[in-house]
């Protein structure tokens, strides 16, 4: 098994948004995190989870590699498993994008997708049964692995050491899914910048991370917010509630009419970036002078068959 070490995710650049998302005086900055090698912040948490693997004794060149995915992780599980030696399966509801699927196959992985209808849950359940089934596997378990939420520290720590003027951050903004971005940067934040606040983002068709802070019964309709909204509470995001200050919804198909109209200013994001700059912008009508920080996660290149681009 070849060494992780070079593939370790680094600082990705921190880049000043405000004249291209419409407030052109504004102190708002996004992380570029599509920068990482496999395409998405999803690089953080997949290296994480599998070094942490090896050093327990639990991954060894004779493991295949197994988690559920909306997508974003698969490819990075993929891509980071050919290029250490290992196998991986992945189990994905199908409808998720098409390319999606592609790079996860071309990567080499062997992809399983689910019935839409069952939606995250069949791909949980699917995953694991392979993993209890088979010998020699080994289940990330992303949603309740602690692995996912730790390697977001650096993400925060790499965001406090960007600003050196003294001027502290106002907000943290991250859409939600495994809750493992906007809990691990929580986790810093809160110690070494607790005026910041933490702004998850969730799908408003079936929110999950909102429903888990409102006290409401989770729900489950289809969406294209992909990589939030999975129908129910993730471990991390139960654990870490607490320090999520607010959650905000957003419609999906907002959020791709928003994606469409910063492309003409430059910014090719995914979706789930373009809900963040929507509460960005909710946020800064409230509050011109913020210092607000958000995550760019993914290019808009992969949502081209969901008409995005
Ligand atoms: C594109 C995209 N954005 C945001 C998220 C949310 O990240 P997290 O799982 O750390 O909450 C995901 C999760 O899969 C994702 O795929």
């Amino acid at each position: 098994m070849k060494n992780l070490e070079n593939l370790e995710v680094r600082n990705n650049p921190i880049v000043k948004i405000g004249e291209q998302i419409g407030f052109p005086n504004s102190d708002v900055y996004a992380v570029l995190e599509y920068m990482n090698l496999g395409g998405s912040h999803k690089d953080r948490p997949v290296s994480r989870m599998i070094k942490n693997g090896i050093e327990a004794g639990d991954i060894d060149e004779n493991t295949t590699v197994v988690d559920y995915t909306t997508g974003s992780a698969g490819i990075s599980i993929a891509r980071i498993c050919r290029a250490i030696g290992l196998k991986a399966t992945l189990v994905m509801p199908s409808d998720i994008t098409q390319e999606r699927e592609d790079l996860i196959k071309e990567a080499g992985a062997k992809l399983i997708l689910t019935d839409k209808t069952g939606w995250v849950r069949e791909s949980v359940n699917t995953a694991l049964e392979i993993y209890q089934s088979n010998p020699n596997h080994y289940l990330l378990n992303q949603s309740a692995n602690p692995g996912n939420k730790d390697s977001f520290h650096d993400l925060a720590y790499g965001i406090l050491a960007h600003f050196k003027d003294g001027k502290p951050i106002d907000y943290f903004i991250a859409a939600s899914g495994t809750s493992a971005t906007v809990v691990g940067a929580a986790e810093v934040f809160k110690r070494y910048s607790p005026r910041t606040q933490i702004i998850a983002v969730d799908v408003s068709k079936s929110p999950s991370t909102w429903a888990l802070k409102h006290g409401q019964k989770f729900t489950h309709y289809p969406h294209r917010l992909y990589g939030t909204g999975a129908g129910a509470a993730s471990p991390i995001a139960t654990a870490g509630i607490g320090l999520i200050d607010e959650v905000y919804r957003v419609d999906d198909d907002e959020a791709y009419e928003t994606c469409r109209e910063l492309i003409k200013n430059g910014i090719e994001i995914g979706p789930t970036s373009g809900a963040n700059v929507m509460i960005t912008r909710e946020i800064l009508h409230q509050n011109p002078n913020a210092r607000i920080v958000t995550v760019f996660f993914d290019k808009a290149e992969r949502y081209k068959s969901k008409g995005l681009c």
